[in-house]
């Protein structure tokens, strides 16, 4: 498999170096970072000096991992140029924008992966999706990730999906792929708890239904600021299975 790959911080340099010798393509904006990761790569990718350039070149999958407005403003271009995209900006995926990816990807016979990202149990929420009754997210994160000082576990926010994305950004991968995987950004509902008892950024999926019940919790080791070294893993994971003859988990 041949792999681009559009963001050279965090996650795609995680990728970069694992995959290496899969990435025939890196872009950048910030170019010096795309040059500097192609030098630490055994088998020197392309670094392409315009998103055109980057798109012109011959590769099977490109992952998006850059920002929300490079999802908005390259999704539909890589799909069309006959590639399959990987997104891990996923907060760019609203329901109107994805179908619209969609309606693109299958006029190119192409596909739209998203990795379930810096969050354990996205398997069994899409399993048991049209079977929900209630679906919530809570994340504890030390007060210090939101600036501030408080003594007891405090309750920040309570409410959808949609609304949590909007008044927190920082949260908005893991809300939006348990929303897409389950039952959406307004029935999926989200609770944000500053917790000076808890250092790593901690996610708990609870899920009940007529399939009975499912409770995740994943404690998360951070590679910078706001990105879990899981998120990371995740998506090196699905690349290896598109790779692979046996594919594990759903
Ligand atoms: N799916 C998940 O669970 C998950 C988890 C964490 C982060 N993310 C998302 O993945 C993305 C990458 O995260 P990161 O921590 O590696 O970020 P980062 O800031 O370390 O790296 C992003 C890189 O992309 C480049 N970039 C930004 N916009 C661009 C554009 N329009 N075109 C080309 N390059 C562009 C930046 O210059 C930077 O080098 C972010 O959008 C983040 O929100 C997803």
């Amino acid at each position: 498999m041949k792999i681009g790959i559009i963001g050279c911080g965090a996650i795609g340099s995680f990728i970069a170096k694992v995959m290496d010798g899969r990435v025939v393509a890196l872009f950048d904006v910030v170019r010096d970072k795309a040059v500097r990761l192609a030098e630490e790569l055994k088998f020197k990718p392309k670094v392409a000096k315009s998103f055109e350039e980057f798109v012109s070149l011959e590769m099977d999958l490109v992952v998006e991992a850059a920002s929300q407005k490079a999802v908005r403003d390259y999704g539909e271009r890589i799909l069309e140029s006959g590639k399959d995209l990987m997104v891990l900006s996923v907060g760019a995926l609203d329901e109107k924008f994805l179908k619209k990816l969609e309606r693109v990807a299958r006029r190119n016979g192409k596909r739209v992966y998203i990795p379930s990202g810096a969050i354990v149990g996205i398997d069994g929420v899409k399993a048991v999706s049209d079977m929900i009754a209630e679906v919530e997210l809570i994340t504890r994160k030390n007060p210090k990730a939101f600036g501030l000082r408080t003594e007891k576990p405090t309750i920040l926010f309570e409410g959808s999906a949609k609304d949590a994305i909007r008044l927190f950004p920082q949260n908005v991968n893991i809300a939006a792929t348990l929303s897409l995987a389950g039952v959406g950004y307004e029935r999926t509902r989200v609770k944000i708890i500053a917790d000076p008892d808890v250092e790593k950024n901690v996610h708990e999926i609870r899920v009940r239904g007529d399939f009975g019940e499912i409770v995740t919790i994943t404690k998360n080791v951070k590679m910078n600021d706001r990105t879990s070294l899981l998120a990371a893993l995740s998506a090196v994971r699905l690349l290896k299975d598109l790779e692979g003859v046996v594919v594990i988990g759903t």
